[in-house]
Protein backbone atom coordinates (compact mmCIF):
# COMPACT_ATOMS: atom_id res chain seq x y z
CA UNK A 1 0.00 0.00 0.00
CA UNK A 2 1.15 3.48 -0.74
CA UNK A 3 1.48 6.15 1.26
CA UNK A 4 -1.23 7.87 -0.67
CA UNK A 5 -3.73 5.10 -0.41
CA UNK A 6 -2.94 4.88 3.52
CA UNK A 7 -4.73 7.99 3.59
CA UNK A 8 -7.62 7.01 1.86
CA UNK A 9 -10.49 6.20 4.64
CA UNK A 10 -13.33 5.47 1.80
CA UNK A 11 -12.80 5.12 -1.83
CA UNK A 12 -15.92 4.80 -4.07
CA UNK A 13 -14.97 2.95 -7.57
CA UNK A 14 -17.26 3.37 -10.42
CA UNK A 15 -20.32 3.03 -8.12
CA UNK A 16 -23.78 2.69 -9.39
CA UNK A 17 -27.00 3.00 -7.83
CA UNK A 18 -30.33 1.74 -9.94
CA UNK A 19 -33.29 1.51 -7.79
CA UNK A 20 -36.24 -0.12 -10.11
CA UNK A 21 -34.42 -1.77 -12.27
CA UNK A 22 -36.24 -2.26 -15.93
CA UNK A 23 -38.67 0.38 -17.84
CA UNK A 24 -38.92 2.95 -15.16
CA UNK A 25 -35.28 2.56 -13.58
CA UNK A 26 -33.81 5.46 -11.64
CA UNK A 27 -29.60 5.73 -12.11
CA UNK A 28 -29.50 7.48 -8.78
CA UNK A 29 -26.47 7.53 -9.24
CA UNK A 30 -23.82 6.63 -11.55
CA UNK A 31 -19.75 5.79 -12.14
CA UNK A 32 -19.06 7.46 -8.82
CA UNK A 33 -15.34 7.82 -8.60
CA UNK A 34 -14.15 9.57 -4.84
CA UNK A 35 -11.66 9.14 -2.35
CA UNK A 36 -12.43 10.15 0.97
CA UNK A 37 -9.18 11.16 2.62
CA UNK A 38 -8.02 11.12 6.27
CA UNK A 39 -8.91 14.69 7.87
CA UNK A 40 -11.38 15.39 4.63
CA UNK A 41 -14.40 18.30 5.21
CA UNK A 42 -16.10 17.39 2.12
CA UNK A 43 -19.53 18.94 1.65
CA UNK A 44 -21.76 16.68 -0.98
CA UNK A 45 -23.69 19.46 -2.98
CA UNK A 46 -26.34 19.73 -6.14
CA UNK A 47 -29.98 20.03 -7.11
CA UNK A 48 -32.65 17.92 -5.23
CA UNK A 49 -32.33 14.39 -6.69
CA UNK A 50 -28.76 14.61 -7.72
CA UNK A 51 -27.57 11.61 -5.70
CA UNK A 52 -26.23 12.82 -2.29
CA UNK A 53 -27.96 11.09 -0.18
CA UNK A 54 -27.18 7.92 -2.11
CA UNK A 55 -23.74 8.99 -2.05
CA UNK A 56 -23.68 8.98 1.88
CA UNK A 57 -25.43 6.27 1.78
CA UNK A 58 -23.06 4.27 0.05
CA UNK A 59 -20.16 5.43 1.71
CA UNK A 60 -21.36 4.24 4.79
CA UNK A 61 -22.33 1.23 3.55
CA UNK A 62 -26.06 1.57 4.76
CA UNK A 63 -26.87 0.63 0.73
CA UNK A 64 -24.61 -1.48 -1.25
CA UNK A 65 -24.18 -0.45 -5.05
CA UNK A 66 -25.45 -2.24 -7.63
CA UNK A 67 -22.47 -1.97 -10.01
CA UNK A 68 -18.96 -0.58 -8.89
CA UNK A 69 -17.17 -0.94 -5.31
CA UNK A 70 -16.50 0.66 -1.90
CA UNK A 71 -13.63 0.10 0.09
CA UNK A 72 -13.42 1.07 3.82
CA UNK A 73 -10.04 1.58 5.25
CA UNK A 74 -8.81 -0.24 2.28
CA UNK A 75 -11.04 -3.14 2.41
CA UNK A 76 -13.32 -4.31 -0.38
CA UNK A 77 -16.66 -4.61 1.42
CA UNK A 78 -18.42 -6.30 -1.87
CA UNK A 79 -15.99 -9.37 -0.14
CA UNK A 80 -17.42 -8.41 3.57
CA UNK A 81 -20.99 -10.41 5.03
CA UNK A 82 -24.04 -9.10 6.60
CA UNK A 83 -22.15 -9.81 9.96
CA UNK A 84 -18.99 -8.02 8.75
CA UNK A 85 -20.59 -5.38 7.18
CA UNK A 86 -22.42 -4.63 9.92
CA UNK A 87 -19.52 -4.59 12.10
CA UNK A 88 -17.89 -1.97 9.70
CA UNK A 89 -20.87 0.12 9.97
CA UNK A 90 -20.85 0.18 14.22
CA UNK A 91 -17.33 0.11 14.30
CA UNK A 92 -15.93 2.75 11.76
CA UNK A 93 -18.74 5.27 10.47
CA UNK A 94 -20.49 7.55 12.40
CA UNK A 95 -23.96 8.77 11.40
CA UNK A 96 -25.65 12.19 12.42
CA UNK A 97 -29.28 11.95 11.07
CA UNK A 98 -31.60 14.58 12.39
CA UNK A 99 -32.29 14.56 16.04
CA UNK A 100 -35.26 12.49 15.73
CA UNK A 101 -33.18 9.39 16.27
CA UNK A 102 -32.74 10.12 19.78
CA UNK A 103 -33.82 7.78 22.45
CA UNK A 104 -36.83 9.65 24.15
CA UNK A 105 -36.47 8.06 27.36
CA UNK A 106 -32.57 8.61 27.59
CA UNK A 107 -31.01 12.10 29.10
CA UNK A 108 -28.21 13.61 26.78
CA UNK A 109 -25.95 11.56 28.55
CA UNK A 110 -27.33 8.09 27.94
CA UNK A 111 -27.86 9.02 24.54
CA UNK A 112 -24.17 9.59 24.04
CA UNK A 113 -23.52 6.82 26.32
CA UNK A 114 -25.48 4.00 24.85
CA UNK A 115 -23.66 4.53 21.35
CA UNK A 116 -20.47 3.00 23.36
CA UNK A 117 -22.57 0.20 24.72
CA UNK A 118 -23.26 -0.94 21.35
CA UNK A 119 -20.00 -0.54 20.37
CA UNK A 120 -18.38 -2.67 23.17
CA UNK A 121 -15.17 -3.29 24.75
CA UNK A 122 -15.15 -0.06 26.60
CA UNK A 123 -14.80 -0.09 30.21
CA UNK A 124 -17.30 1.42 32.55
CA UNK A 125 -14.48 3.88 33.81
CA UNK A 126 -13.64 4.69 29.90
CA UNK A 127 -17.23 4.87 29.42
CA UNK A 128 -17.58 8.23 31.78
CA UNK A 129 -14.58 9.60 30.64
CA UNK A 130 -15.66 9.59 26.60
CA UNK A 131 -18.73 10.51 27.44
CA UNK A 132 -17.91 13.68 29.90
CA UNK A 133 -15.60 14.77 27.93
CA UNK A 134 -17.56 14.91 24.82
CA UNK A 135 -20.48 16.88 26.60
CA UNK A 136 -17.97 19.22 27.71
CA UNK A 137 -16.58 19.83 23.60
CA UNK A 138 -20.71 19.71 22.67
CA UNK A 139 -21.30 22.40 25.81
CA UNK A 140 -23.79 20.13 27.04
CA UNK A 141 -22.62 19.87 30.57
CA UNK A 142 -25.59 21.44 31.86
CA UNK A 143 -28.05 19.73 30.33
CA UNK A 144 -26.47 16.12 30.65
CA UNK A 145 -29.44 15.13 32.49
CA UNK A 146 -31.92 16.73 30.33
CA UNK A 147 -34.27 14.03 28.24
CA UNK A 148 -34.34 15.14 24.46
CA UNK A 149 -37.57 16.54 24.56
CA UNK A 150 -36.20 19.03 27.38
CA UNK A 151 -33.44 19.99 24.94
CA UNK A 152 -33.71 22.94 22.41
CA UNK A 153 -33.46 21.32 18.26
CA UNK A 154 -29.36 22.77 18.38
CA UNK A 155 -28.97 20.85 21.94
CA UNK A 156 -30.62 17.89 20.02
CA UNK A 157 -28.66 17.72 17.03
CA UNK A 158 -25.28 18.51 19.26
CA UNK A 159 -26.15 15.34 20.97
CA UNK A 160 -26.58 13.55 17.61
CA UNK A 161 -23.13 14.54 16.51
CA UNK A 162 -21.83 13.29 20.14
CA UNK A 163 -23.05 9.93 19.77
CA UNK A 164 -21.21 9.58 16.47
CA UNK A 165 -18.20 11.32 17.48
CA UNK A 166 -17.62 9.14 20.82
CA UNK A 167 -17.46 5.96 18.87
CA UNK A 168 -14.00 7.81 17.60
CA UNK A 169 -15.20 6.32 13.82
CA UNK A 170 -12.76 6.76 10.48
CA UNK A 171 -15.28 8.86 9.20
CA UNK A 172 -18.50 10.62 10.23
CA UNK A 173 -20.76 11.26 7.82
CA UNK A 174 -24.23 13.89 8.03
CA UNK A 175 -27.10 14.22 5.89
CA UNK A 176 -27.97 17.84 5.96
CA UNK A 177 -26.75 18.29 9.12
CA UNK A 178 -27.93 22.27 9.45
CA UNK A 179 -31.74 21.79 7.76
CA UNK A 180 -33.82 22.20 10.52
CA UNK A 181 -31.67 24.85 12.29
CA UNK A 182 -32.42 28.18 12.79
CA UNK A 183 -29.06 30.07 11.41
CA UNK A 184 -27.31 30.92 14.75
CA UNK A 185 -27.82 27.50 15.89
CA UNK A 186 -26.86 26.27 12.40
CA UNK A 187 -23.42 28.33 12.40
CA UNK A 188 -22.92 26.85 16.31
CA UNK A 189 -22.75 23.09 14.61
CA UNK A 190 -21.04 24.20 11.78
CA UNK A 191 -18.46 25.43 13.95
CA UNK A 192 -18.21 22.50 16.45
CA UNK A 193 -17.72 20.15 13.51
CA UNK A 194 -15.06 22.19 11.70
CA UNK A 195 -13.20 22.10 15.65
CA UNK A 196 -13.62 18.84 15.47
CA UNK A 197 -12.04 18.29 11.88
CA UNK A 198 -9.06 20.58 13.12
CA UNK A 199 -8.10 19.62 16.44
CA UNK A 200 -9.03 15.91 16.00
CA UNK A 201 -8.66 15.43 12.07
CA UNK A 202 -12.13 13.69 12.25
CA UNK A 203 -13.14 12.83 8.83
CA UNK A 204 -16.36 14.32 7.34
CA UNK A 205 -18.78 14.02 5.17
CA UNK A 206 -22.21 15.85 4.74
CA UNK A 207 -24.43 16.80 2.06
CA UNK A 208 -26.08 20.13 2.36
CA UNK A 209 -28.28 23.25 0.86
CA UNK A 210 -26.81 25.24 2.88
CA UNK A 211 -24.31 28.29 1.67
CA UNK A 212 -22.98 28.61 4.86
CA UNK A 213 -21.88 24.93 5.40
CA UNK A 214 -20.64 25.06 2.10
CA UNK A 215 -18.53 28.16 2.28
CA UNK A 216 -16.98 26.63 5.55
CA UNK A 217 -15.98 23.33 3.30
CA UNK A 218 -12.32 22.30 2.75
CA UNK A 219 -13.57 20.03 -0.29
CA UNK A 220 -17.02 20.77 -2.32
CA UNK A 221 -17.88 17.91 -4.46
CA UNK A 222 -20.80 18.63 -6.87
CA UNK A 223 -23.47 16.16 -8.13
CA UNK A 224 -25.29 16.46 -11.23
CA UNK A 225 -27.94 14.08 -12.18
CA UNK A 226 -26.07 10.83 -10.31
CA UNK A 227 -22.91 11.85 -11.32
CA UNK A 228 -19.46 13.71 -10.17
CA UNK A 229 -19.01 16.80 -12.28
CA UNK A 230 -16.34 19.01 -10.11
CA UNK A 231 -14.14 18.11 -6.54
CA UNK A 232 -12.41 21.48 -5.58
CA UNK A 233 -10.62 21.69 -2.97
CA UNK A 234 -10.49 25.04 -1.17
CA UNK A 235 -6.59 26.58 -0.17
N1 LIG B 1 -35.76 4.26 -2.51
C1 LIG B 1 -35.79 4.85 -3.71
N2 LIG B 1 -36.53 4.34 -4.72
C2 LIG B 1 -36.56 4.90 -5.94
N3 LIG B 1 -35.85 6.00 -6.26
C3 LIG B 1 -35.09 6.57 -5.30
C4 LIG B 1 -35.02 6.03 -3.99
N4 LIG B 1 -34.18 6.80 -3.25
C5 LIG B 1 -33.76 7.77 -4.09
N5 LIG B 1 -34.29 7.64 -5.31
C6 LIG B 1 -34.04 8.49 -6.49
O1 LIG B 1 -32.64 8.58 -6.69
C7 LIG B 1 -32.26 9.90 -7.08
C8 LIG B 1 -31.23 10.43 -6.10
O2 LIG B 1 -31.85 10.61 -4.83
P1 LIG B 1 -31.09 11.18 -3.55
O3 LIG B 1 -32.00 11.05 -2.40
O4 LIG B 1 -29.76 10.55 -3.46
O5 LIG B 1 -30.91 12.73 -3.96
P2 LIG B 1 -30.45 13.98 -3.07
O6 LIG B 1 -29.40 14.70 -3.86
O7 LIG B 1 -30.10 13.53 -1.71
O8 LIG B 1 -31.76 14.90 -3.04
P3 LIG B 1 -32.27 15.93 -1.89
O9 LIG B 1 -31.40 17.17 -2.04
O10 LIG B 1 -33.67 16.20 -2.30
O11 LIG B 1 -32.14 15.27 -0.57
C9 LIG B 1 -33.54 10.70 -7.14
O12 LIG B 1 -33.97 10.73 -8.46
C10 LIG B 1 -34.50 9.93 -6.27
O13 LIG B 1 -35.83 10.12 -6.68
MG1 LIG C 1 -30.90 13.92 0.18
Amino acid sequence: MTRSDADVVVRLEKATRIYNPGENEVRAISDVDLDVRRGDYLALVGPSGSGKSTVLHTIGCLDRPDQGKVFVEGRDTSQLDANALSRVRNERVGFIFQSFNLIPVFTAYENIEFSLQILGGVSPSEMRDRVGEMLAVLGLEKQRDRRPNQLSGGQQQRVEIGRALVKRPAIILADEPTANLDRKTSEDIIGLMRRMNEEKQATFVFSTHDEHLMRHARRVVRLVDGRVVSDERTP
